[in-house]
């Protein structure tokens, strides 16, 4: 008799690529900023029902170091968007038991925009519910390189030797420094990539696939999502009986 695999089981912590606006607004001959906008209420609704079901942590792709490079318009859509996000769902996600983190390189970010972030952190800085981890201006390469940065002044000032760096020691520089490893990575849209995200974290994360654009991402599709995770084995490199 082989163990029953829990088909509910529930990952601690799950990442998203959230794809394909662009090309869900093109199928229905809208402009990529009505895309945008839909993909906005899918993370309201992806959000609420990640807390529901009992996920610790949820980290969302909201834009990449490399997205800088589409037209400003785009651009200044994009953050357009997440302004209206933040002033509207603040209280939502504080009445929910959310506590907001960001990572990525925040000074590239408008400095309103910042304030808002810090804002929103501060307010729900205690809160015990989901984690919502926001990647903005996020790249996972240059992650990496800022951190090891840090550990390099660490060395230079005498507060570490070389020889004690360690996989831990590293990664707390990181800005999920005190954030588990993801379980499970779902991008949508049907690329299958991962775009520079979360590059260290995702050593031995789950990655599934879906064709779905982004904006019509819902509940379901989240648990569809986690039922195929909870088939899979993991085995980090060990032999499992
Ligand atoms: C994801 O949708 C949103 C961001 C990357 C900000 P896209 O804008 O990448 O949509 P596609 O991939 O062009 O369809
Ligand atoms: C990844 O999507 C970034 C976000 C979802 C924010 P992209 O659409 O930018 O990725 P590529 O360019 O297809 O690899
Ligand atoms: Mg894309």
């Amino acid at each position: 008799m082989h163990a029953e695999k829990p088909v509910t089981a529930i990952p601690r912590h799950v990442a998203i690529i959230m794809d394909g606006n662009g090309r869900w607004a093109k199928a229905r001959h809208l402009p990529r900023v009505a895309g945008h906008r839909k993909g906005m209420e899918a993370v309201r609704v992806v959000v609420r029902a990640a807390g529901e079901l009992g996920i610790d942590y949820l980290t969302l792709f909201g834009f990449s170091s490399e997205n800088w490079k589409r037209p400003e318009a785009e651009v200044s859509d994009l953050m357009g968007l997440l302004r209206l996000y933040l002033r509207r769902e603040a209280r939502e996600l504080h009445a929910q038991g959310v506590r907001l983190r960001v990572i990525g390189d925040r000074s590239r970010l408008a400095p309103d925009i910042q304030d808002q972030l810090m804002g929103v952190e501060a307010m729900t800085r205690d809160n015990t519910g989901l984690t919502l981890v926001i990647a903005l201006s996020y790249g996972g390469r240059a992650e990496i390189i800022c951190a090891a940065q840090q550990v390099a002044e660490d060395v230079k000032r005498g507060v570490l030797a070389p020889e004690d760096i360690t996989e831990e020691t590293f990664s707390a520089h990181l800005f999920t420094g005190d954030i588990p490893d993801p379980d499970l990575l779902i991008r949508t849209s049907g690329e299958k990539r991962i775009s520079n995200f979360l590059l260290w974290q995702m050593a031995y994360t789950e990655f599934v696939f879906i064709d779905t654009f982004w904006p019509d991402f819902d509940r379901a599709a989240l648990l569809s999502a986690l039922g195929e995770y909870g088939q899979r084995e993991r085995r980090y490199g060990a032999i499992v009986a």
